[in-house]
Order: C-alpha cells, then sequence, then structure tokens
C-alpha cells in the first residue's frame, strides 16, 4: 500500500503551526511558532493580534515544516486545518491557506474539529496503547468521556453539562484569589491541606456518564460565604484539597462505570487538566484491580500543535471524510 502524506495546519489560539505526517501517526515535522511573549503583557491572547501574527508566520512555518519533512508540494496527498473551535480570526488564516494549497494542487481538503486533535495527541508517543480503551479529555472548555473500539472513531459516553473541569478549577481559583491559571494553583494549594476536612457534594447523574462542576462551584461559595458570616478564618489549603477531591472523584468515578460496562484494556487522559497530580493517583489506584493501563500524553503534545491535527485528519481521510472549498471556520464547534 501506498504512504499518505498529510499537511496539516493549525492556528485557533496562540500558536501558528504546521507539520507533515506520514501515515498519520509518523511526525515527519511539527513546527511551532508560538506568540505567547506576544500576548503576555495583555495578560491574555488578543484575538486581532494573534490573526494578524498568523497571517506573518503561516508561510515560513509551512516552509519549515516541509523542508524538516523532505517532502515538497506534489508529494503531499491531502492538505487538512482545524476549522474549530477556537478565536475565528486565527481559524481563518489556515483555513483559508489550506483552502488555496488544494485547490491549485488537486487534493483533499481536511477540516479537523481541535478537541479531536487533542485526542489523538496521545497515540502520536503510544500508537500501541492497547485498544479498546476509555479516553477522558478534560481541558478549560471541554470534558468529554469517550471510548474507542479502535483508532478510527469514538463513541462520546458522556460531556460536561455545565462547567468544563479546567473552568471549574479556574472559577474556584479566581474566586479564592490564588492566581491564574487556576488547576495548578489550587493544586498547590491543596498539597498543603486536608481533603477530608469539608465533605463537598458529588453531582448524581444517575446512570449517565456526564459530569456537572456548577453545584461544586456553588457549594464552595455557600461555604465560603457562611464561614464569613460567622466570623470563622477560611483555610484555603483545606478548601482546595476538599473541592480537588470532589472533581477528581467525580472523573475517577465516570471512568469506572465506564470500564465496568465497557471491556477495556487501557484508560487515556489528555487536556490541560490531566496534569493534575492527585487526578493521575485517583485513577491510577482506582484501575489497578481491573487491570488496566493508564497513559497520558506529554506536555509539549498536550498544548497546540498542528501534528495532532494531521493524525485526526489521517483517519477522517481514510473515511473519505473531505470538506469542500465553502467550508467556513466555526468558533463554537462541538465534539
Ligand atoms: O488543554 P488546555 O491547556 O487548554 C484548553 O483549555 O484547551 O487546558 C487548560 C486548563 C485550564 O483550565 C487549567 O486551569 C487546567 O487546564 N489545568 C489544570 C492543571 N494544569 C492545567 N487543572 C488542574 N490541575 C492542574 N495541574
Ligand atoms: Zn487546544
Amino acid at each position: 500500500t501506498e504512504d499518505i502524506y498529510i499537511l496539516a495546519l493549525e492556528s485557533s489560539c496562540d500558536e501558528t503551526a504546521a507539520s507533515v505526517n506520514k501515515n498519520g501517526l509518523e511526525v515527519l515535522s511539527n513546527v511551532v511558532s508560538s506568540q505567547v511573549d506576544l500576548h503576555k503583557k495583555f495578560g491574555g491572547v488578543v484575538p486581532e493580534i494573534a490573526s494578524r501574527k498568523h497571517l506573518e508566520l503561516l508561510l515560513p512555518v509551512i516552509d519549515q515544516a516541509l523542508e524538516e519533512a523532505g517532502i515538497r508540494f506534489e508529494d503531499l496527498d491531502a492538505v487538512a486545518s482545524t476549522y474549530g473551535p477556537g478565536l475565528v480570526g486565527g481559524l481563518l488564516v489556515t483555513l483559508t491557506a489550506a483552502k488555496t494549497i488544494s485547490f491549485s494542487l488537486n487534493i483533499p481538503l481536511i477540516g479537523v474539529n481541535h478537541i479531536a486533535g487533542h485526542i489523538y495527541a496521545n497515540f502520536i508517543e503510544n500508537p500501541d496503547i492497547e485498544k479498546p480503551l476509555i479516553c477522558l479529555t478534560i481541558s478549560g472548555g471541554h470534558t468529554d468521556l469517550l471510548y474507542f473500539e479502535n483508532l478510527r472513531g469514538y463513541k462520546i459516553l458522556g460531556r460536561t453539562l455545565d462547567d468544563a473541569a479546567g473552568e471549574a478549577f479556574d472559577k474556584i481559583s479566581r474566586f479564592l484569589e490564588l492566581g491564574y491559571p487556576g488547576g495548578p494553583a489550587v493544586e498547590k494549594a491543596a498539597r498543603s491541606g486536608d481533603k477530608t476536612a469539608i465533605d463537598f457534594p458529588r453531582a448524581d447523574l444517575g446512570d449517565s456518564y456526564n459530569f456537572s462542576f456548577s453545584g461544586l462551584k456553588t457549594s464552595v461559595m455557600n461555604y465560603v460565604n457562611n464561614e464569613e458570616q460567622r466570623g470563622n478564618e477560611i483555610d484555603k489549603n483545606d478548601l482546595s484539597a476538599s473541592f480537588q477531591e470532589a472533581v477528581v472523584d467525580s472523573l475517577a468515578s465516570n471512568i469506572i462505570k465506564a470500564v465496568k460496562e465497557y471491556d477495556v484494556k487501557s484508560v487515556v487522559l489528555s487536556g490541560g487538566v490531566a496534569a493534575n497530580q492527585r487526578l493521575r493517583e485517583v485513577i491510577s489506584e482506582r484501575i489497578e484491580k481491573y487491570n488496566l493501563d493508564l497513559y497520558y500524553p506529554k506536555l509539549e503534545l498536550c498544548t497546540d500543535n498542528a501534528a495532532m491535527i494531521g493524525v485526526a485528519a489521517y483517519y477522517q481521510y481514510l473515511e473519505h471524510d473531505f470538506a469542500p472549498l465553502s467550508i467556513s471556520a466555526d468558533p463554537a464547534l462541538k465534539l
């Protein structure tokens, strides 16, 4: 069978990225040009500045990706771009470039969901993860529990009904004035706290695999307000530890529920919240008796890059899941 070369492009936030993937999982090049320093002084990503910078950086980044891979435009079998979710100005930069390349080389255009890219990032380092598997993808924008029979497709078992897991960490951190991003700040405070100090509720969503974190957020706020009214000191470390335990418990419980129902071989975590040590520890402990392996990606594949888009694109290529030239960016695209 013939080798498939895909050029993948990503600029949905503040990284301008291009990669060449061979047969999906083989990453020949993965160039990422970060704008972090450019936006730092504003305390966040400024969309207008970001899209102008993407426009400036994209062509040199594509040239570099092709050169490092030793591939010419005419060797490509397809071109892929993220088309959502993300900042619309940024999405349009790579999408327009990908359309142009597709049209001029007469090769298929593949539109990739950014979240699917984050999930497929796991398999770059560990292509031989035993399947079927359960994947929990948790970040500032989403909380999804997925079942993979093989790498060609997944089934969504559950998702959050309100806040994403990372969003809950960020909101509690802001409320307790612990800093940004919230996840690492809450985790740090929790390390010096007692996780059994306060018994916060876990959302009971019956038989579903869904998640809900807004009730927990309200309980934390009510707890703090009540204690303050009574004139009591708040121990932020105990509070952080008890909150974190409640989030981790809900995430782990759904994984265990899925593991019992589906006959799986592995459990995979992805997204920023997967960096949480307590989460990894609790999940490892709780899946041990089921004889499963736990995986999480290394940090540079957790953050935005084009190689992960190229992997997702390859599986779409196999299904002939191509996009028309009329495809638009979808800033609020769901999985
Ligand atoms: O995947 P990511 O880098 O970006 C997207 O949201 O797409 O995830 C960022 C989220 C933030 O909400 C951040 O607070 C959370 O991941 N996070 C953590 C930890 N590190 C990052 N949450 C809990 N514990 C951590 N150690
Ligand atoms: Zn991302």
